[in-house]
Formats: C-alpha cells, structure tokens, sequence
C-alpha cells in the first residue's frame, strides 16, 4: 500500500501516483514488518546485492531488473578517525554498478516499471539519476528520457547518459525548474517518472541502512552522516533503518545527519530554525553539482528523520567540500565526487563545533565517485611533468639528483 506522508491517505500499490490527491504532499511505500518472518541470520547467506534484503522490497519478485547493485564496501577510516576523535567507518556508494547510490534506488524503481508494464522512463536529474536510470533502462529494454540542467552537469554522468542510450534534453533551467517540467510530463502519462518523488526508489535507497547496520553486527552506529540534495536519500535511509529496528534486528537507531552546500542549504536552513517549512533556494549554486538544488520534494521526510532521530544538519562551504575530497583521496585512498565528500567536511565541522562526541561511532555514505566528475579532480591537481623515457632524466626528477 502506498500512504501519504502528511495525511496518511492510502493508495493501491499498482496506482501512478506521485503525489497525494488529498493534500499534495509526499508519499511512501508502506511495509508491515510484522507480516515478513526472517530470521536475520538468513541474509547472511545471499549474495551481497540488495536483493539480499528481498523480503523488505515491495516489489515483484519475479520481475527484478538489477546490475547487482548494494553490497558497497564498508571501510573503517583509522587515520581520519583518530585525528577527528571518533570511530569512522566510510560507505562507499560510488562502487555500484554506475558509479552511485542512485543504482539502489533505481533497481527497484525499474522492477516497479516493469510490474506496471510501461514504456517509457524519464527523470530530471544533476546528473547521477540520469546515470543510472539510462544503464537499467537499457537492462529493462524500456524509452528513456532524461532532463539536465544545461552546463551543471559533470562529464562523466553526462557520458553515462548519452553511451547508455537515454534520449537526453539538456533544459535552460535549473534542477528544480527541470523536475517540475518533467512531473508534467509523468501527469499526463507520456513517461513513469523515476525521480526519488516517486517512493518505490526510496525503496531501494533504504537498503544503505540495511547493509550498515548488518556489516556493524546489527548494530546502529551512533550516527550516520550524509550529503543532501533533493532529501531522498536521507528518508530512505532512516525509513531503511526503522524497518529493521521494527523487525527487531537492532536495538538503538542513528543520529540522521544531512549536510547540504552552503549555497544549495534550505534543509539547514529549517534545521537551524527549528521548523518543518522548508523555504526553497530560488538560485542554488555550488561547485558540488549533484547537489545543487533548491527546492528538495522529499523535505518533508528529511527534517522528520533528522528531529524524530535527534538528528543534526548543517552546510559547508565549497572550499570545505573540495579540501575534504582531497584529504579523503589523500588519507584514506578513497576517491569520491565533491558532493559525496559533504559529509566528511560536515563530520569535521561538527566535530570543531563539539556538536560530535569524541568516541561516537560514524558512519560517513560518500555517495559518488571520483570519475563522475574527474575535471573538478583534475583542477585540484598540478599538471604532470612530461619528460623522456629515460633513466637520468627520472633519476633527476625523482631523486633530485643532477
Ligand atoms: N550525492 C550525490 C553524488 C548525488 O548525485 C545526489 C543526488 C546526492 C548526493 C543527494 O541525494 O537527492 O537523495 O538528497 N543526485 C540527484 C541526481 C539529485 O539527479 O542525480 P538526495
């Protein structure tokens, strides 16, 4: 059954719909833990997809569209943890198959597609949505068409887009003009839209927190801390999390931390005021593009997870943002895009602030990879010396010596 966020009107699981009849507001997926019987222990023998998880995934089994997505490597961060005090453990989302989180979302989103029997996809998108949503719509066989900001979009999600054969339209406008545009679109049944709007992605999404709290030996860590942009990530996140506190798999919950940009931050915004009304941002600009978004949809879900999870959200700078990416590359030899590296620049900051307990326990979701954006990369870099295949030049080079 599908409910809405605000009024709790109920929808038929096979109904197109974004957005409720009743009062506007959000929807999700409603799933009854005390209907699925699985000991925890059975995970334990899948294979690490979030497939591994199925019972938790309203969706039809027989219809699964996946890359084997999910399944990200966990990797505790000693050096960085023991400068900043705490122990940190990174996840690293850019593993997937196209290279970000969104893959999740959009494996269950696309065998949602296919349970519906439509014909043709579509999303606006900063630019990994688009990624993604064109490889699992090639895998599903189904038209694609995608929506991007004209200039704001990093090469290499740009590249993903076009090679996987979605029919792109870059739009004079920002993200949130784009997804606007496009929900028309969706409203008048030309496309099924696989924006995080529509709840059965925030489905695959909430598998992170699955797979955290298993890796940490069901266990929540105290806190979890990631980059937000359009908010759905940290719902899934947190719905992912209370599913499996409600199945009795953990017994505490995290902290639900969301970092936004500085330029890009009407989460914060609210956060800092103590209110559920998001003010939107007319004109978001940041150097971490997949966040640059002004009026997230899911802002509803976001600040609940955030205050009902005593929660914390804050913004940081670009120059935090890019400082932070490097010295996660640089420390930690994980490379990631700038706007997954928000929430690594945000742990530092609330760590200054002493918002962050010495000791916590955190778990950072970098959400991208470094080669989605490699000329923001290769701009933090000096050029390579050019020389020749010769022994005494690198000698010279290398060893200083003449
Ligand atoms: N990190 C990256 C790398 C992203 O691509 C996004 C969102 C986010 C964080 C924020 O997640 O929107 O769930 O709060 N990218 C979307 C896109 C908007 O179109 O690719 P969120």
């Amino acid at each position: 059954m599908i409910e809405c966020v605000n009024c709790n009107a109920k929808y038929d699981d096979n109904e197109v719909i974004y957005n409720c009849k009743e009062c506007g507001s959000v929807l999700e997926v409603a799933v009854n833990t005390d209907e699925i019987n699985i000991n925890k222990e059975t995970f334990d023998c899948r294979k690490d997809t979030l497939w591994k998880y199925k019972e938790f995934m309203p969706v039809d089994e027989t219809k699964i569209v996946s890359l084997d997505e999910g399944g990200t490597p966990f990797c505790k961060c000693e050096k960085l943890g023991k400068e900043l005090g705490v122990d940190l453990y990174v996840k690293v989302e850019g593993s997937n198959p196209t290279g970000s989180f969104k893959d999740r979302g959009m494996s269950v989103g696309m065998t949602k597609a296919m349970e519906l029997g439509v014909d043709t996809v579509g999303c606006a998108s900063t630019g990994n949505t688009s990624a993604s949503l064109a490889a699992y719509s090639a895998r599903a066989g189904l038209r694609c068409v995608v929506l991007l900001p004209s200039g704001k979009v990093a090469l290499g999600k740009l590249a993903q887009a076009m090679f996987h054969g979605a029919e792109v339209l870059s739009v004079y406008g920002n993200f949130d003009e784009a997804l606007e545009a496009i929900t028309v679109l969706a409203l008048e049944k030309h496309l099924y839209l696989l924006n995080s709007i529509n709840p059965y992605r925030l489905e695959g999404q909430k598998s992170v927190g699955f797979e955290i709290v298993n890796e940490l030996g069901w266990k929540s860590p105290d806190r979890i801390i990631l980059p937000v942009g359009n908010a759905g990530n940290i719902s899934a996140i947190w719905k992912g999390v209370r599913e499996f506190h409600n199945a009795g798999y953990i017994k505490d919950l995290p902290m639900m931390t969301g970092i936004q940009a500085e330029g890009a931050s009407p989460i914060a915004n609210a956060f800092r005021k103590n209110t559920m009304d998001m003010v939107p941002i007319e004109n978001p600009e940041t150097v971490a593009t997949a966040i640059r978004i002004g009026a997230p949809v899911s802002s509803i879900k976001a600040l609940r997870a955030i205050y009902d999870s005593n929660g914390y959200s804050e913004t940081v700078t670009d120059d935090e943002i890019l400082a932070a990416q490097l010295e996660l590359a640089r420390k930690e030899g994980i490379g990631v895009e700038p706007a997954s590296s928000a929430s690594i620049a945000g742990l530092k900051k609330l760590v200054e602030q002493g918002e962050i307990d010495k000791g916590e326990q955190i778990v950072c979701i970098v959400t991208g990879h470094l080669l989605k954006d490699s000329n923001t990369g290769i701009n933090a870099c000096s050029e390579p010396i050019e020389i020749d295949a010769d022994v005494d030049a690198l000698k010279k080079v290398l060893l200083n010596k003449d």
